[in-house]
């Protein structure tokens, strides 16, 4: 659906703003006219993080006219430096990377299969896409506390992520079942496979084994797309250091992914 061979742009993008959405979580917006210009759903951007040697990946997750949108999920020292940074500061960030999702012409029903900080490419996924679609989203987390709220604060800014009511349908599900249903993304998604005519997943290796582990009739790998995560060298395809087997032969994730059709993955030699 959208054209995917976007020129790579390298630029200092002042922040608009950091907040906290979560106890662990920044979204940050970017002054990035270049990269949010010809960025596409499920592509990432690189960031360069203070004194660390290797740039840290991130889904882009929103685009607003010359803006984009990072989600960050605090893990260790560069998500901490970013989540550190303050409005006015630029961060030196390069993109859009990858090949992301690609909705079929003839889809209508698309099913968005997040787990974690998995929501981060599925929002902008539906931003680009609910006009013209119906949506079922299922946002999966280990607790209410995990989970994004969908009007973050944004100062400045156009309103963000707004579902439009009757069009995309919000499925949230946690673990402990402090919010929305409990269970985990892929228990609750049986029901609602016949109905999409894509599927769409970002999340933990833990999810894609339990959604590789549906049977085959029930969940159609052809029309399922991933969304895959590893620790990167270069993210530009240079290095080697993402390459995984798949059944089409080896594939870079920064370069041929980080976005696969589920049924390429060789599932049992993944170490994601
Ligand atoms: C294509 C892509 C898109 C991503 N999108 C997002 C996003 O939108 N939001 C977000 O919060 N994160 C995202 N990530 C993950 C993010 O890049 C890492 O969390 C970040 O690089 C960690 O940097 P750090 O310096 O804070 O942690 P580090 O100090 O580098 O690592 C802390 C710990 O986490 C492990 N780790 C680091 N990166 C990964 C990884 N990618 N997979 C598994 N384990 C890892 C390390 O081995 C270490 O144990 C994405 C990764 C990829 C490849
Ligand atoms: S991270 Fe270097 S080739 Fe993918």
């Amino acid at each position: 659906m959208w054209k995917q061979e976007t020129e790579l742009k390298q630029t200092l993008a002042r922040i608009i703003s950091n907040e906290k959405v979560t106890y662990n979580t920044h979204l940050i917006w970017l002054d990035a006219a270049e990269i949010a210009s010809s960025a596409q759903p499920g592509q990432f951007v690189s960031i360069r993080c203070e004194n660390l040697l290797l740039r840290r990946p991130f889904s882009i997750n929103q685009v607003n006219s010359t803006h984009l949108a990072i989600l960050i999920k605090i893990i260790g020292e560069g998500t901490r430096w970013l989540a550190s940074q303050r409005k006015g500061q630029r961060l030196d960030i390069l993109g859009p990377l990858g090949h992301g999702f690609a909705i079929e012409p003839s889809a209508r029903n698309l099913l968005l299969v997040s787990g974690g900080i998995g929501i981060a490419p599925l929002i902008f996924l539906a931003q680009r896409a609910y006009q013209q679609h119906s949506i079922t989203l299922i946002y999966g987390a280990s607790t209410s506390a995990e989970l994004c709220p969908f009007s973050a604060p944004q100062p400045n800014m156009p309103k963000n992520f707004t579902p439009s009511p009757g069009e995309t349908r919000i499925i949230l599900v946690t673990e402990d079942g402090s919010a929305g249903e409990k269970g985990t993304a892929t228990s609750i998604l049986s029901p609602f496979i016949n109905w999409a005519d894509q599927i769409f997943a970002c999340g933990p290796a833990a999810m894609y084994l339990a959604m590789s582990n549906i049977p085959i009739d029930g969940l159609k790998r052809s029309t399922c797309q991933v969304s895959l995560e590893t620790i990167m060298g270069c993210g530009i395809g240079a290095c080697y250091g993402c390459t995984i087997n798949t059944r089409k032969g080896p594939k870079k994730i920064c370069h041929d992914g980080p976005v696969f059709q589920m049924g390429d993955i060789l599932w049992q030699e993944m170490k994601i």
